[in-house]
């Protein structure tokens, strides 16, 4: 083995619910080891190692960052703590991958991708499902020009969302809130299909626990395109998306993470409503993510994509939180 090929090895910083899911892919994929987990409390961390495996546990992430043999961290921490942590591994060299939404808000946002970039390393935010092959897939047909000019995307993400005391979802002062945590995939689909950032949007949300549990958007794009979506912690599961040319559309009911990992597939419905199923590989998303960044640093050219649309789903989702205060139709910063 070269140097060039030894594996990317990670600290998580954080015992997280998420990180149980994004730990095991770190460990299933290509050129990816989980070397460290740091918690605020050792023993949550010996635990987590105990179940999941990691090389070894350690009190604090500060400590995470003095190991020497650390490449990469992964940040599952409430967003509130997205800015500090990220700035402090890009300044002791790690390479950043950093759950959504990127910061509580772009300014944050910008100052992290800065230092990240001042210290050569790659950040990447944690939204995982553009990086399948399904997305890929869904692309080559956008990108095709069978569903003609692409005029609307329409999305949807809601769940029911445990109203409990120690849910950071639902405590402002740790970045909580619907349009932050769900309506961001709904905001990377629309992005993402029209490649593009919108010059405008509006929306309206209802609040509890001072934060927006629910919320409805629109995002006006140059060209008469034109996206929108509901997001909210109060309604049955929904992870749907639909892309609408003037010949044709696109749907995916599960774009974010797919209903059943063996059927992972999207349909293309002609202007007589006959669809057409496409199946995509079976593919484990997490690892999909992880394989990407991982790519990335070893290939020694970071990525400006990644940093980029990250900062442009910031800036739309502090214009729709504008917005849906405010009541008015909000530009995008
Ligand atoms: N990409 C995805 O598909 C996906 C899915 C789910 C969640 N997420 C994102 O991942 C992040 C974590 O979500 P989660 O549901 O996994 O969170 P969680 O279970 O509440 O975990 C957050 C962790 O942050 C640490 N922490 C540090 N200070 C904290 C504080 N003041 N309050 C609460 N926790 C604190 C804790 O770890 P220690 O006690 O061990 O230090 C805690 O376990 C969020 O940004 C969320 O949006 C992404």
């Amino acid at each position: 083995m070269t140097p060039d090929d030894a594996p990317i090895r990670f600290a998580i910083l954080g015992a997280a619910r998420i990180a149980t899911k994004v730990g095991k892919a770190i460990q299933d994929a290509n050129g990816a080891e989980l070397s460290v987990i740091a918690s605020r409390e050792l023993s949550k961390a010996e635990t987590w190692k105990q179940h999941h495996g990691a090389r070894l546990a350690v009190e604090g992430y500060e400590e995470a960052l003095r190991q020497p043999d650390i490449d990469a961290v992964y940040i599952p921490l409430p967003p509130s703590l997205h800015k500090e942590w990220t700035i402090k591994s890009a300044e002791a060299g790690k390479h950043v991958l950093c759950e959504k939404p990127t910061a509580m808000d772009a300014h944050e946002a910008r100052e992290m991708l800065a230092v990240c970039k001042a210290n050569g390393v790659q950040f990447m935010d944690g939204t995982m499902w553009p990086h399948t092959p399904r997305s890929q897939q869904m692309s080559q047909v956008l990108n095709h020009g069978t569903l003609g000019e692409l005029r609307r995307v329409v999305s949807a993400f809601s769940i029911q969302m445990p109203d409990t005391p120690d849910q950071h979802r639902y405590i402002p002062e740790l970045g909580g809130g619907a349009l932050y945590d769900i309506g961001w995939y709904c905001v990377r689909a629309s992005l993402w299909a029209f490649a593009d950032v919108p010059t405008h949007v509006y929306a309206s949300a209802t609040y509890h626990r001072g934060v927006d549990n629910n919320a409805t958007a629109i995002l006006w794009f140059s060209d008469n395109r034109v996206a929108s979506f509901d997001c909210g912690y109060d309604l049955t599961r929904r992870k749907w998306m639909e892309v609408v040319g003037e010949s044709g559309n696109l749907v995916c009911d599960d774009f974010l993470s797919p209903w059943d990992i063996e059927k992972q597939r999207f349909w293309v419905h002609d202007q007589d409503g006959i669809a057409t199923e496409i199946q995509s590989p079976s593919v484990v998303q997490e690892m999909c993510m992880v394989e990407s960044f991982v790519q990335i640093i070893r290939s020694k050219e970071l990525s400006e994509y990644w940093p980029q649309v990250s900062l442009d789903n910031q800036r739309v989702i502090d214009a729709l939180m504008v917005s849906a205060r405010t009541g008015n139709r909000e530009e995008v910063k």
